[in-house]
């Protein structure tokens, strides 16, 4: 079952509370940015840094990492990561958006060595950590890496974290190629997680290289209120697991988010366990449209080696990640929920409206609502286009579908035809 992890008695254990002085991780000011990517950054407090570049992430990131499929199990290797890459190519992910390939916990060794750096695994990474990278990025893909805003990671293992070492971690990184940081909560001796936060970015900005930021503090302490100019994105919650009702859970904590969510700074409501094996894949193409509705990072957390047809099938269709990876960048807001019937909506660039109706019953619902209640104009007709079935229909306004247990349909709406105003004065 999935627990929040301020009740779940690792994550207790983990959190230590002790007295590191904040004042000795006062940010540096410095900034490594270009004028242009600085001035379209949202802007700073008073005497702060000006945030990342925001186009780094202007629409949620996509790709893969390791965690929900290994953990921290052996299989954790430089093969699979490289075996992961060249699927991404294969199978056409890297067509339809996918761009990392991100490692989580347990790459390290759990000591640094004399001069106080990070020690790649030998055993998981026997050519290092920049071999992998390069092997990445020779597939025209981008690389990302974990580690913890505390004195060690999340695993009970203990490897090293970056608290008191971020400049000289952020130089590593740098110099490893590294593109994305997965930033964690861990051990953090009770030092201000804003102040921790800010310390890396800034660190990583100091280094000259684009980083994408992601924060993951499992929105303990309301990243959504202070972090759009800290990180491209942020946790809202504990740990997804791989089952229906961790991931009803998740969702229903990450929706009332929604306002907070842009270009540049997403709602992180946790990677993908589509293909996992935990749901059925109608949960896990609920799971794959409710996370596109709600522009939420789609980081692939299964190990696609030995993934199923239907799970690249969910994962690469196109129709839904265009919604995830719309340029206006809106998280879908929910217009109804009933007796485990919703209707969500999500507004985009191009005036369309995207309407997942979602059941999250145990039998099947007739879900309705209509194209003017989803916020598009008055018009003769509409077209509805099903994003799972990839057929269209039109109607004169009325939304509804047949779903089943557990099951999304989620419809791209488009206004056709004349509308009373703008359209016939336009004829
Ligand atoms: C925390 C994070 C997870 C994962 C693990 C690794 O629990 O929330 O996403 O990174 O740590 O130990």
């Amino acid at each position: 079952m999935h627990l929040h992890p301020r009740t779940t008695p690792r994550r207790r254990r983990r959190i230590l509370v002790g007295a590191v002085s904040a004042a000795l991780l006062c940010t540096s000011g410095a900034t490594a940015l270009p004028a242009a990517a600085r001035s379209a950054a949202p802007a700073a407090r008073p005497g702060e840094a000006p945030a990342l570049p925001g186009d780094l992430a202007a629409t949620p990131p996509m790709g893969f990492n390791n965690w929900n499929s290994t953990h921290c199990r052996p299989d954790f290797t430089e093969e699979m990561v490289k075996g992961i890459a060249d699927l991404f190519l294969d199978k056409g992910l890297k067509d339809a958006g996918y761009q990392y390939v991100n490692l989580d916990d347990c790459w390290a060794l759990p000591e640094r060595d004399a001069d106080g750096q990070l020690v790649p695994d030998p055993q998981r990474f026997p050519h290092g950590i920049k071999a992998v990278a390069d092997y990445v990025h020779s597939k025209g893909l981008k690389f990302g890496i974990y580690t913890s805003a505390g004195t060690k990671t999340c695993s009970d293992i203990g490897f090293p974290g970056a608290l008191g070492h971020e400049a000289s971690d952020a130089r590593q990184f740098a110099g490893w190629g590294v593109d994305y940081l997965k930033y964690d909560n861990c051990n953090n001796q009770g030092v201000d997680a804003r102040q921790r936060y800010l310390t890396m970015r800034d660190a990583l900005k100091a280094t000259g290289r684009p980083i994408v930021y992601s924060i993951c503090e499992w929105g303990e302490n309301k990243p959504w209120e202070w972090a759009a100019d800290v990180g491209h994105l942020w946790r809202t919650t504990g740990d997804i697991s791989d089952n229906w009702s961790s991931m009803l859970d998740i969702l229903k904590q990450n929706l009332p988010l929604a306002p907070h969510a842009g270009p540049g700074h997403w709602n992180d409501p946790d990677m993908l366990e589509v293909g996992n094996g935990g749901m059925t894949d109608t949960e896990y193409r609920s799971h794959f449209s409710l996370w596109s509705m709600m522009s939420a990072p789609l980081l692939i957390g299964s190990d696609l080696r030995t993934a199923t047809a239907a799970t690249y099938e969910i994962l690469d269709n196109k129709d839904v990640i265009a919604l995830d990876q719309d340029a206006l960048g809106k998280q879908a807001t929910v217009l109804e929920s009933t007796d485990g019937r919703w209707t969500l909506v999500k507004e985009l660039a191009n005036g369309d409206r995207a309407v997942a109706l979602f059941n999250e019953t145990d039998t099947a619902q007739k879900i309705t609502t209509s194209a003017t209640a989803a916020g598009l104009p008055q018009a003769d007709r509409y077209r509805l286009r099903d994003l799972w079935q990839h057929t269209d229909q039109h109607t004169t306004g009325a939304v509804a579908a047949d779903v089943p247990p557990h099951g999304t349909v989620v419809y791209r709406i488009s206004a056709e035809g004349k509308t009373p105003g703008a359209g016939r004065s336009g004829s």
